[in-house]
């Protein structure tokens, strides 16, 4: 229904007497609208990394090359024999591996180290070799044919650390259940006793 005295124009249907105003929508909005349209195809291809224009993978290599050359070490482990050592011979290092060999390990090798899937790692046996960075290797690139998950890129280094620390540490201890020796004997610190004898490889 129109008011009375209100001679805007109307549209020409009636719906059982309901009518309807001719409302253009207002010229700025249909052109802003229009400017919206316009620019998409635009922003799509502008070179920059948005967009399917925006080499966006040629942008992404340059920066991580750029930081790959800024950071030449990263992702690697710079643990030295002496560092770990050092490591290893500390409790509150012992105390942090602990924690991770709990959450992480022990499904494996059990909470004591007396192996389940997993070999013993109380014995002074080992398969890969006893020293702290032949352990340390071990635990970063696993032994995946064997069902030893490489730890490098799912533990923090300091993690990993910390938890050769607690492997080493469980040297000469005696687990609830032990299992059976495996590997080559070596000296309690982990050396090999026959120096012609090497760990197997790891592959
Ligand atoms: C899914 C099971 C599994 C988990 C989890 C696991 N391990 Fe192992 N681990 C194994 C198996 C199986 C081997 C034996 C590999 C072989 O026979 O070569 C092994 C071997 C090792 C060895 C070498 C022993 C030797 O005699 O040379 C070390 C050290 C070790 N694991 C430490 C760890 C640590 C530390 C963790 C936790 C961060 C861990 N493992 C988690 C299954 C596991």
């Amino acid at each position: 229904m129109t008011r009375p005295g209100d001679d805007r124009p109307m549209m020409d249907h009636s719906y059982d007497g309901i009518q309807e105003y001719d409302n253009p929508m207002p010229r700025w909005w249909l052109l802003l609208f229009a400017v919206t349209i316009i620019f998409v195809p635009i922003y799509y291809l502008m070179p920059g990394d948005i967009g399917a224009g925006g080499q966006r993978d040629e942008m992404y290599a340059k920066e991580i090359a750029a930081f790959k050359a800024e950071h030449p070490d990263f992702g690697k482990s710079t643990v030295t024999a002496e560092g770990l050592a050092a490591i290893v011979s500390d409790p509150s290092q012992v105390a942090a591996g602990k924690a991770v060999f709990g959450a992480t390990c022990a499904s494996c090798h059990q909470a004591d180290g007396g192996g389940l899937i997993g070999p013993n790692l109380t014995d002074n046996n080992w398969i890969h070799g006893g020293t702290p960075m032949e352990i340390h290797a071990t635990i970063t690139n696993g032994v995946l044919a064997k069902g030893m998950p490489p730890w490098g890129t799912l533990l923090k280094p300091e993690q990993i650390n910390a938890v050769t620390a607690f492997v080493r540490s469980l040297q000469g201890t005696t687990p609830k259940s032990p299992k059976a020796a495996e590997g080559v004997v070596t000296n309690p610190d982990g050396t090999a006793i026959d120096s012609t004898v090497a760990p197997a490889k790891k592959s």
